[in-house]
């Protein structure tokens, strides 16, 4: 490798693009294609990400103001300057994965400072890759203190694509591989009723996003989660809360089961799963945590459930950076002060294309738009993009897009951001 070998910009970005179709996933890259997205991202800072080359020979390429942020991935937006010093010096420290049987340093003080922030007596923690190995591992725990088998999560919600958070999942993504699970129950989300019907001795867990992200940005009304814990209480069921996309600050709370939905209704579920922004957008890192009475599922063999790379070290000392950063109050009310600018601003906009817009929605910095139908929805991201825009509609509700920018953005970007989409609106043709 040469001193000045390019790392961001290595071969054309048509080269790239074969490259991806021929050795990463063919049909993915002809997707792209089809909706003119065939791009590859390049250089990204803060709230911003490039793309390599433009859509088109002689086009200047995209920048865009990231409100995708994989799902609060980047919830500090990219290259943080904290972040990037944490990692270099953990890394001069002679940091690196770690030996995952063995007791680690990084691992005992993250989860004990996870453990101060969790609600109530959530504070014990196992380090996973990702987030469907950590909804996996939840499921498995509730499975294994009750010993029952039935699991009940909500329609349309999203939970991952590994084996018992695939269960959990809509039908969609689980056909193709016959994973239809008899002890899979889905229910529709915000319906207490339903779950009354379908609560029984066999029930091990009722596991749900806070909000639903891949849904649809769907929030239930106040009172559904503190009734939820009601009845997992009366029947000895689980509750596990899966706060992958929610959790970490991004509701303007450090969870939305606890105080980020509604401000009085703190509920604190028996498991709590966190995984994307763990990562402080540098390094996998999922977590499942959960009461201690839970613990007694490993009394028998401590090794039940392993992850090789699950809880890099070094990971483990990125993410006590991101922690500490997201956790101050100070930092908690910025999120809820640009979140209110931000629904201030979607909402303008929906009353100012009321003929497309039907519905704004959020918490925090996490908005849903809907539109109204499924093909403005998915106009509409390719709209954005072209405005300027990083988003996307939702996979389970593709009427609505999904808008959650980094935490760090100040009003000046919020304004940035709606003239945007502002113009992103306006490309739609006028109805006559
Ligand atoms: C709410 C929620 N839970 C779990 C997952 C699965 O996380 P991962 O992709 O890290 O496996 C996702 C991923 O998008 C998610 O949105």
């Amino acid at each position: 490798m040469s001193q000045n070998e390019k790392i961001i910009g290595s071969e054309s970005q048509r080269a790239l693009i074969k490259m991806y179709s021929a050795y990463v996933n063919k049909y993915k890259a002809s997707f792209f294609k089809d909706v003119r997205l065939d791009i590859v991202q390049g250089e990204r800072s803060r709230l911003h990400i490039k793309m390599l080359e433009g859509r088109k020979k002689g086009e200047a390429p995209l920048d865009l103001i990231d409100c995708r942020t994989s799902g609060g991935v980047f919830n500090l937006g990219h290259g943080h300057p904290e972040i990037i010093k944490t990692l270099k010096k953990g890394i001069d420290a002679g940091l690196d994965i770690g030996d995952h049987h063995v007791i680690s340093e990084q691992r005992a003080l993250l989860a004990k400072e996870l453990a101060e922030l969790l609600p109530g007596d959530i504070s014990k923690t196992q380090y996973c890759v990702g987030g469907g190995e950590a909804i996996d591992l939840a499921i498995k725990l509730a499975r294994g203190i009750t010993k029952r088998k039935k699991i009940i999560s909500a329609e349309g919600g999203y939970h991952g694509v590994t084996g018992f958070a695939l269960g959990a999942g809509d039908p969609k993504f689980k056909d193709t591989f016959l994973w239809n699970l008899p002890d899979f129950q889905q229910v529709p989300f915000g319906d207490i009723e339903s779950i009354k019907k379908v609560i029984n001795n066999d029930v091990a867990c009722v596991i749900m996003e806070t909000i639903q992200a891949t849904g649809g940005i769907k929030i239930p009304s106040e009172g559904y989660f503190a009734t939820i814990r009601e009845i997992c209480d009366d029947m000895g069921v689980i509750m596990i809360a899966d706060e992958v996309q929610t959790g970490l600050g991004r509701t303007g709370a450090m969870w939305a089961i606890h105080g980020g939905l509604y401000e009085t209704e703190k509920v604190v579920p028996d498991i709590i799963v966190l995984a994307k922004g763990m990562s402080a957008g540098y390094y996998p890192m999922a977590t499942c945590s959960y009461k201690p009475f839970i613990e007694e599922v490993f009394k028998d063999d401590p090794f039940l459930h392993i992850s090789t790379t699950g809880g890099s070290e070094l990971g483990c000392y990125v993410t006590r950076k991101m922690l500490k950063i997201i956790s101050q109050q100070k930092f908690l009310n910025h999120v809820k002060e640009m979140g209110i600018l931000f629904g201030k601003g979607l909402n303008e906009l929906m009353e100012k294309y009321s003929d497309l817009v039907v519905d704004v929605r959020g918490r925090g910095l996490m908005w849903g738009v809907e539109f109204i139908n499924e093909i403005y929805g998915q106009f509409f991201t390719l709209n954005m993009i072209k405005s300027g825009v990083f988003a996307d509609y939702c996979g389970n509700d593709k009427a609505t897009n999904k808008l959650m920018p980094p935490l760090i953005i100040e009003p000046e970007d919020v304004n940035e951001i709606m003239s945007r989409l502002d113009k992103a609106l306006s490309l739609f043709p006028k109805k006559k």
